[in-house]
């Protein structure tokens, strides 16, 4: 199952150390004006390097195969493509039969009977590249109608940004995407403290779509907050999502949970913008919870293909958070959801219809 969505629709190919990896987007209204450095710009912003992620370098140089004619979308699928280039598969030959514990490896060999041990292969994060692309096409369609995704780190670990004091201006500034500029240093600190220790950390991811129109989400099957919440779980290393208020809603009462409305909109937004599966025209805000980096450099039990029990002892590049270059991915997601949820959403009623028919 590699394509996801419905009318605006991607799929992604290729593997970590194959030969390539892309996307096909399909559904792209004709007469969006595509520009490519802004797709550069959003896959340098994912790709590895930098002092707080992985050594492994990535160029992520990515290239227009079809689909866009004079710098305009033709209405015809978009197929991009990133060419690997700096791939050390030799740095995986010590795994190739073991299974790294916190990875896909173990998994994936038991329900196919083979795995592309180099770099993980298809389970590898590489592929979110791809997703990527694909999300900077659907950003230019929700620029279109001004609508603004942002996203950024409010927590590594147990150090955690409160709700209030979240600035979404800050995460394109800061080395670790975080959404506080007092607290870059503490982020730091922490990933720093993990590698140095040859151990990895966990984060948390929080997300804002603003300008959203009301009237996004196909219920019952198709609500907007279960589509998000599936785009963000198929997220490599998400373990989980919250919506608006998510958990902590629990310890609410209905009269402090509710949001009261008004004529000129509502007086505080618990909700995520979300009610009912549909968009109340309200911010969107989510998180999403990434687990520490499975690939660490400390010795773990494990067994290989063969049932032995032996010591998993890892080399290569990885990133210590994967939360950090995670937002990006979330971020694309969300733009990728909203896009499809915006053209699905036009049938909805027969006044719609009539004003393309009539
Ligand atoms: C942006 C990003 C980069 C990642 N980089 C690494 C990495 O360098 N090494 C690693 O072991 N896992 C990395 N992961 C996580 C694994 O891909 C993921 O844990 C693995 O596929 C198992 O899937 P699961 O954790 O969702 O169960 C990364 C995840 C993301 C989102």
């Amino acid at each position: 199952m590699n394509s996801f969505g419905q009318r605006f629709k991607f799929t992604t190919f290729g593997e970590s150390h194959g030969k390539a990896l892309g996307c096909v987007v399909d559904g792209v209204p004709a007469g969006i004006k595509i520009d490519e450095v802004f797709i550069q710009d959003e896959m340098n912003r994912r790709k590895p390097g930098g002092k707080y992620a992985t050594s492994r370098k990535e160029s992520d140089s990515i290239e227009i195969l079809s689909g866009v004619f004079e710098g305009y979308s033709t209405g015809t699928s978009i197929c991009m493509i990133l060419f690997n280039e700096n791939q050390k598969s030799r740095d995986y030959d010590n795994v190739k039969d073991l299974f790294r514990p916190g990875h896909a490896d173990f998994t994936y060999y038991n329900k196919y009977g083979i795995r592309d041990y180099r770099g993980g292969g298809r389970s590898s994060a590489r592929e979110t590249s791809a997703r990527v692309a694909a999300g900077a096409i659907a950003k230019m369609l929700l620029k279109e109608l001004d609508i603004k995704i942002q996203s950024g780190i409010c927590a590594i670990k147990d150090i955690s940004i409160p709700n209030e004091q979240l600035d979404f201006s800050n995460s394109t500034n800061s080395e670790v995407y975080s959404l506080n500029s007092s607290y870059d240093d503490k982020f730091k600190d922490a990933i720093n403290k993990a590698r140095e220790e040859h151990d990895s950390i966990g984060g948390i991811v929080a997300l804002k779509a603003s300008n959203v129109p009301i009237g996004l989400g196909e219920p019952i099957y198709y609500k907007l907050d279960a589509i998000l919440s599936n785009a963000m779980m198929s997220i490599n290393a998400s373990k989980a999502v919250e919506i608006g208020d998510g958990i902590n809603s629990v310890l609410e009462n209905g009269s402090s949970n509710n949001d009261e409305i008004t004529k000129d909109g509502f007086k505080s937004n618990h909700s995520g913008g979300i009610l009912g599966g549909i968009s109340n025209g309200d911010d969107i805000n989510m998180k999403v919870y990434f687990k520490p980096t499975p690939s660490i450099f400390k010795s773990q039990d494990t067994i290989d293909i063969h049932d032995d029990e032996l010591k998993c002892e890892l080399k290569g590049r990885h990133d210590p958070c994967v939360a950090t270059r995670g937002s990006v991915v979330a971020e694309s997601m969300m733009a990728l959801v909203l896009a499809d949820m915006l053209l699905l959403n036009m049938s909805s009623k027969m006044s719609n219809i009539k004003k393309v028919y009539n």
